[in-house]
């Protein structure tokens, strides 16, 4: 469990308290909690003779270092291009340093915790000792308590706040157990928690701007692509016929948030009609916070399964039965933090760990590392860049961070064209998110530069896979410029030369062009067949062009592979280099209207609604195989 730990309570505290430290130097409030959470109550003293293992997360180091290191990695003109690093050297990069253990440490001993107590964690991002209540209290100034839940079972903790001396608090995120309520049971009075209702998603959507609707099915063929698109579409249009020999070394993963949840009857009536050879095969479940680890893909409630069924069906429909994929099925609020906290453990705790606020309480121990990620991971879901900056910021980092051991991440740019997605809002003059029209809001994390951010585009009415595709028109292909992130150098040269094309025609004081455009990509999102409830249906949206560029990139990964490289990982830098200029099929038509607007234009070359395009795989291919 975690509660309302409040950001503020970090930053603002500057209280200090005179008493009961042995060591003189003066403590400063950490963290404190503003009040219990709902159905907990305050039951009594802690036993002084109790045990805790207390837990005291370090301060990372180095992290400015992050985009350098990165470029160094991912730059196709750097001479160390694809040598990703291990996640031992990632953690070693970037582990605290000497100054902040020695700090900690130093604190721990003058308070007499002799030093031979003390435990570093595996990831060395946590030092480990356990104390005796009392002990505790004197460390941290505090005083303990045992809370009880309505259910019966207890925690134990210190809800007022605890306090750190002044020259350690810059060296620590957070020390546990404390205010985080991720605590210790204590014995025999705790009873299993009852399952407790959870709050409501972030603000994590799935682009669903397609309307869904059952389908003619004599469009079930590569012909009408412009009436109903399926994996013979795909295949045709960006001339994937790949022939996978990797599968094994190989992974992609496809990521669920929260309830949503595969039918796997509709996968495989799916599969039977357009991949019949992996009629039988089923994605490889790694549970993230969730309290089975057995799948269950027999839900039918549609607001459920829409999403996954399109994933996997368009995923496993063109890289399926050779290549395993993986489910990575988020629990809880389905935060992406929890996706993120469960690849590196680390994050669990940095810069003060995840905010409950936003990524709402967990029923069960959250899992803090542990799941190994897949080469690409392919996320359909994605929400306005109106989560607070440090929130963003944190994430994106943490994104970072995995892309130096050569993962690729793919989200969806959303399907509200310059608004954010799902929630449809843009900015109004004091910066708050609102209903339009108002200055363009694009959408988090699509705009992490770390991230692959999928646009949409479709074969207009009337034309042929052999035509040029445009930019989606039935609803807006998620794009703009970002209001957090700085334009990274990748991307430079071409977003230069849109503004310039783009000239006047878009009312300037509407975006911010000095942000971070996005899409990167796009692929086809428009109308999408999939298999929902038993019926083929017409979909599709951002979130089926990503799973679509997920499959590509996957077959690229396995022709680099094959050639005994490694996985292409942060692809940015790389496809925006004049080396990938003819990877792309440069998208020129369409708009992604929003706010109140048109949006912007798709114009020739880089644009916000098609990026740079949609891939070309054997060209693509190809080009990824001149890096070393
Ligand atoms: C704390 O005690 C537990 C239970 O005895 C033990 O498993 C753990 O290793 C101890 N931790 C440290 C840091 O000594
Ligand atoms: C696929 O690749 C394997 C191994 O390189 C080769 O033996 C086989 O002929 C290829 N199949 C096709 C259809 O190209
Ligand atoms: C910001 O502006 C919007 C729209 O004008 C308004 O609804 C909202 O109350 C304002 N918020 C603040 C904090 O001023
Ligand atoms: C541009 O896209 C629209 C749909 O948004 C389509 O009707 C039109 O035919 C396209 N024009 C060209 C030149 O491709
Ligand atoms: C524009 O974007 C930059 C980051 O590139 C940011 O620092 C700045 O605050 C943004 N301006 C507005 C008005 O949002
Ligand atoms: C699927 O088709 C059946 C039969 O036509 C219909 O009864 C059912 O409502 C449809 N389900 C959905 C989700 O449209």
């Amino acid at each position: 469990m975690v509660m309302l730990r409040t950001l503020a309570a970090l930053l603002v505290s500057v209280a200090t308290v005179a008493a009961a430290s042995p060591s003189r130097a003066r403590r400063v409030l950490h963290e404190r909690l503003d009040a219990l959470p709902p159905r907990w109550s305050l039951h009594r003293r802690a036993d002084p003779d109790a045990v805790l293992p207390l837990s005291i997360a370090l301060r990372q180091g180095n992290i400015h270092n992050l985009d350098e290191h990165l470029l160094n990695l991912a730059d196709p003109e750097s001479p160390n291009y694809g040598q990703w690093w291990t996640p031992a050297q990632v953690v070693q990069a970037f582990q605290p340093s000497t100054e902040t253990t020695e700090a900690v440490r130093a604190w721990l001993s003058a308070d007499g915790i002799d030093p031979a107590r003390v435990r570093m964690s595996k990831d060395h991002s946590y030092m480990l000792v356990n104390v005796s209540v009392a002990e505790a209290e004197q460390l941290l100034a505090t005083t303990y308590y045992v809370y009880q839940h309505e259910d019966g079972s207890e925690d134990i903790g210190c809800h007022h706040g605890y306090h750190l001396p002044e020259h350690v608090r810059d060296h620590v995120d957070l020390v546990t157990p404390t205010v985080h309520f991720e605590m210790i049971k204590l014995g025999a009075h705790g009873g299993k928690r009852a399952k407790r209702s959870l709050s409501p998603a972030g603000k994590m959507r799935r682009p669903h701007g397609a309307p869904t609707q059952k389908m003619d099915e004599s469009y079930l063929n590569a012909v009408d692509c412009d009436k109903a698109a399926t994996i013979d579409c795909f295949r045709a249009l960006y001339n994937f016929y790949p022939n996978l020999t990797q599968t094994q070394k190989n992974s992609v993963g496809v990521v669920e948030l929260a309830d949503q949840t595969l039918n796997a009857d509709d996968l495989k009536q799916f599969l039977q009609k357009f991949n019949p050879a992996a009629a039988d095969t089923l994605p490889i479940f790694n549970p993230i916070d969730l309290d089975s680890n057995t799948p269950d893909f027999t839900e039918t409630d549609p607001d459920l399964i829409s999403e996954p069924d399109l994933d996997f069906e368009l995923v496993m429909g063109l890289i399926s039965p050779q290549q395993p994929v993986q489910l990575f099925q988020v629990g809880g609020s389905g935060s992406i933090n929890f996706l993120l906290d469960a690849f590196d453990g680390g994050f669990c705790s940095f810069e003060g760990g995840d905010d409950p606020d936003i990524d709402g309480p967990l029923d069960v121990t959250e899992d803090c590392g542990g799941t190994k990620p897949a080469n690409v991971i392919s996320v359909s879901f994605t929400g306005g860049e109106d989560f607070p900056p440090f929130y963003m910021q944190r994430q994106c980092t943490e994104i970072g961070k995995l892309s130096m051991m050569g993962i690729t991440f793919l989200f969806a740019s959303g399907d509200n064209g310059v608004a954010s997605n799902g929630d449809n809002l843009c900015l109004a003059a004091n910066g708050t998110a609102v209903p339009g029209p108002g200055r363009f809001l694009p959408n988090f994390p699509s705009t992490c530069p770390y991230v692959t951010a999928v646009g949409a585009t479709q074969v207009d009415s009337g034309k042929s896979v052999h035509d040029p595709e445009s930019a989606t028109s039935l609803f807006g292909s998620g794009g703009g410029f970002s209001n957090v992130f700085p334009r990274p150098k990748f991307q430079q040269r071409q977003v230069e030369t849109y503004l310039k094309r783009l000239g006047n025609s878009v009312d300037s004081s509407l975006f911010n062009s000095s942000g971070r455009g996005i899409p990167d990509v796009s692929a086809n999102g428009l109308p999408t067949v999939a298999v929902i409830d038993a019926n083929y249906t017409l979909t599709g949206g951002t979130s089926a062009s990503t799973p679509i560029f997920a499959a590509i990139l996957t077959a690229v990964n396995d022709a680099r592979l094959a050639h005994n490289k490694t996985p292409v990982g942060w692809i940015n830098p790389a496809i925006y280099s004049h080396w990938f200029a003819d990877a792309f099929h440069d998208i020129t038509n369409g708009t992604n209207p929003g706010c109140g607007t048109d949006g912007f234009p798709a114009l020739r070359g880089w644009d916000p609604v098609t990026g740079l395009g949609t891939p070309d795989f054997p060209t693509l291919v190809k080009r990824f195989l001149w890096l070393p």
